[in-house]
C-alpha cells in the first residue's frame, strides 16, 4: 500500500532520478554530423566519419567537463533529407553544433535551421564560396574553389598553357571552379577557348572529351566533386587525350587521395593545385596520416578527411573556450570562440577568418608522382594564406 510516507519517498527517489537525468543531459555535447554515408558521394562521408573518430580518439570525449556525443546521420547528400535531418538533430536530439555536409546543395538546404535555431553549422566538405554567406552560423573548415582555382590559372601560361577547355560537374563548385580559372587564365593572357559542364548525378564523360579531342586544347580543366575523378582519368586515357598533346590539369579534387593510387601510371605527372595532400612533408601530417592509416585498414586520408579532422578542432576548441562553469554554452558563444581560430593543420597553418567565417589556407601546386611505388600529389610550390577570391566583401 502506498502510504503517506512511502509516497513521499518514491516521489523523492524519482525527483532525484530526474535531476540526475537532467543533470546528464546538461552535461552531454552533441555534434550532430551530417553526411553522406550511402550514394555517390559516400567516400566523402566515409572519409570525414574515420577524421572524425580519429580526432575523437586522440583527443579524448569530454571537454570542459562536458562529455562529447557524436551523432552522425546519412542524408546521401539529398538536400531534402540534409534539411529534414538538421531539423530533427536541433529540435529532438538538441544538438549544439551541427557538422558535416558532403556537397554544396546539402549544406545550403540546412542553413536556414542553423539560422532560426543559432547553431553554429560547421561545413567540414562542401566547398561553394557563396555557402558562408547563407547563414551567420556557418563555419568552413574544408576549401573553396576559387580558392584553389586561381593558382592553377596563374600556374598554367608560365608553363606552356595558354588555350584551356574547362569541364566542370554541373553545380555551384564546378561553376566556381570554371569562372574563377577563366577570369584568371583571361588576365594572365591565356584563353578559355571552351567551357563544358557535365550532369553531377551519374555522368558520361565521353562526348565531352570527344569534343576536347576535336578542339586539341594546349590543357582540358578538369572539376568533378570527390570519388568522380577515376572516372575521368580513365576515359580522358582511352581516348588518347593525353598522347594526342592535351594536358589534363584540375583542382585536387581530381587527382583525390582516396582513388589516385589506384588510377595507374597514367596520373604520372598530373598537375592540381589544392589545399592537402597526403603527401604534404610535415611532421604533423606524417603522423595523422600513419594513425588515420592504422585506424582505417590503410584507408589513405584526402581532404575530405583533413576538413573533418579540423573541423572537430574547431569545435572542441570552441568548446574549451566559451565553457563557463557547469553551464552548456549558447550557439552564439560557440560560433565566437570558432571565429578567429588559428592553428597548424595536417595541411599546414589555416585560420578561420573571423569576418567570413571562412577558412583561409595554402594553397599548393602539385604533380603526381610515384614515392615508394605509390601514387602521391606531390607539392612543388606554395602560395601561402589563400583568402577565398570568391567574397566581394
Ligand atoms: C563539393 C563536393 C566535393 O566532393 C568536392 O570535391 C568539392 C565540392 C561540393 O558539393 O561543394
Amino acid at each position: 500500500m502506498l502510504t503517506p510516507k512511502r509516497l513521499f519517498l518514491a516521489t523523492a527517489v524519482a525527483l532525484t532520478l530526474t535531476a540526475n537525468w537532467a543533470q546528464a543531459q546538461d552535461n552531454t555535447f552533441k555534434i550532430g554530423l551530417i553526411l553522406p554515408m550511402t550514394g555517390q558521394q559516400a567516400s566523402t562521408g566515409r572519409q570525414i566519419e574515420a577524421a572524425v573518430r580519429l580526432y575523437m580518439a586522440q583527443n579524448g570525449d569530454t571537454v570542459a567537463g562536458k562529455k562529447i556525443q557524436l551523432i552522425i546521420k546519412d542524408d546521401a547528400a539529398t538536400p531534402d533529407q540534409s534539411k529534414r535531418l538538421a531539423q530533427d538533430l536541433v529540435v529532438n536530439e538538441k544538438v549544439n553544433v551541427l557538422g558535416g555536409f558532403g556537397v554544396t546543395p546539402a549544406a545550403l538546404a540546412a542553413a536556414p535551421i542553423a539560422t532560426q535555431s543559432k547553431t553554429p553549422l560547421v561545413v567540414m566538405a562542401a566547398a561553394t564560396s557563396s555557402i558562408t554567406d547563407a547563414s551567420p552560423y556557418i563555419v568552413r573548415t574544408s576549401f573553396t574553389l576559387p580558392q584553389v582555382s586561381v593558382s592553377l590559372a596563374d600556374w598554367a601560361p608560365k608553363n606552356g598553357i595558354k588555350k584551356v577547355v574547362t569541364l566542370v560537374s554541373d553545380y555551384g563548385p564546378g561553376i566556381d571552379a570554371e569562372k574563377f580559372f577563366n577570369q584568371r587564365l583571361t588576365f594572365n593572357g591565356g584563353q578559355v577557348v571552351e567551357s563544358l559542364r557535365v550532369p553531377l548525378r551519374g555522368p558520361d564523360f565521353a562526348p565531352f572529351l570527344q569534343k576536347v579531342r576535336d578542339i586539341k586544347p594546349d590543357a582540358l580543366f578538369v572539376f568533378v566533386p570527390s570519388g568522380a575523378g577515376a572516372a575521368v582519368m580513365k576515359q580522358f586515357l582511352e581516348r588518347g587525350m593525353d598522347k594526342a598533346g592535351i594536358r589534363l590539369i584540375g583542382t585536387g579534387d581530381v587527382t583525390d587521395d582516396d582513388q589516385l593510387n589506384d588510377m595507374g601510371d597514367g596520373a604520372l605527372g598530373v598537375v592540381t593545385s589544392h589545399h592537402y595532400s597526403a603527401s604534404h612533408p610535415s611532421a604533423m601530417n606524417k603522423k595523422f596520416v600513419e594513425a588515420f592509416q592504422k585506424a582505417n585498414k590503410g584507408m589513405r586520408p584526402n581532404f575530405m578527411a583533413v576538413g573533418g579532422y579540423d573541423g572537430m578542432r574547431v569545435i572542441y576548441e570552441a568548446l574549451r573556450a566559451s565553457a563557463k562553469g557547469a553551464a552548456m554554452p549558447t550557439g552564439d558563444a560557440l560560433l565566437a570562440s570558432m571565429k578567429g581560430q588559428i592553428f597548424e593543420s595536417p595541411r599546414g597553418q589555416i585560420f578561420i577568418d573571423a569576418q567570413t567565417r571562412d577558412i583561409v589556407q595554402n594553397v599548393y601546386l602539385r604533380k603526381v608522382e610515384k614515392k615508394d611505388g605509390q601514387l602521391y600529389n606531390v607539392e612543388f610550390d606554395v602560395i601561402k594564406d589563400v583568402k577565398d577570391p570568391g567574397k566581394t566583401r
